[in-house]
């Protein structure tokens, strides 16, 4: 299966999927394209030095969905059937979700519905939760809001501040978005409503 990631900084989570591809653990498959908004991006590096091809298509201005175009565009003439958003800090378009249904993937680094948005980790400090997490899930036309695939919860210790919790918590993303995406591509699961079922 043709995989596309789209970034905007470090690239951490996309550098984990790419290693998985390439070492077999997500089976057949390749990342056919690295595309991010900023050219600043440090993911940048790290596919190119994978040995996978990279664009910077930044917004200049344009409307969101003159951006997505640009982006849907370049995915179709690869032929990717699955796209992984990983630090991708822009809202798709519906008409980019209605081009890829039940065929993008994002991870947030909270147990969702909880702690949406931005600054999920200072969020949930703030709130003073015991645990947080991980989630990756499918992505529809709300924030964070798509159907779940897979989560992991991570204790929130006492004296945490955001970084250290985002520290602690980004080692199970890497974990937790690799299985995914292996489960998605082996295509062992059905969506009932809202409800990711595996086989
Ligand atoms: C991760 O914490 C992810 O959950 C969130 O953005 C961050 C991206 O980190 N969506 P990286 O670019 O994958 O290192």
């Amino acid at each position: 299966m043709k995989i596309g990631i789209l970034i905007s900084g470090r690239g951490s989570n996309m550098a984990a999927i790419i290693e998985a591809v390439l070492s077999g653990q997500i089976p057949k498959s390749d990342v056919a394209v690295v595309i991010s908004d900023k050219t600043s991006a440090e993911g940048l590096q790290k596919a190119m030095m994978r040995g996978i091809e990279t664009l910077v298509i930044a917004k200049k201005g344009r409307t969101r969905e003159e951006h997505d175009a640009e982006i849907i565009v370049e995915l179709k003439n690869r032929d990717v059937e699955l796209i992984c958003l990983a630090g991708y800090m822009r809202l798709l378009s519906p008409e980019f979700i209605r081009t890829f249904p039940k065929r993008i993937l994002n991870i947030h680094p909270s147990l969702l519905p909880c702690f949406k948005g931005l600054d999920a980790q200072k969020q949930a400090i703030e709130y003073g939760v015991k645990v947080s997490g991980c989630t990756v899930h499918f992505v529809d036309e709300s924030l964070d809001n798509g159907a779940i695939i897979a989560q992991k919860v991570v204790e929130v210790k006492d004296g945490d501040t955001p970084e250290t919790l985002s520290e602690r918590i980004l080692e199970y993303e890497h974990t937790l978005y690799v299985e995914s995406v292996k489960r998605v591509v082996e295509g062992n699961y059905e969506i009932i409503g809202r409800n990711v079922i595996y086989k």
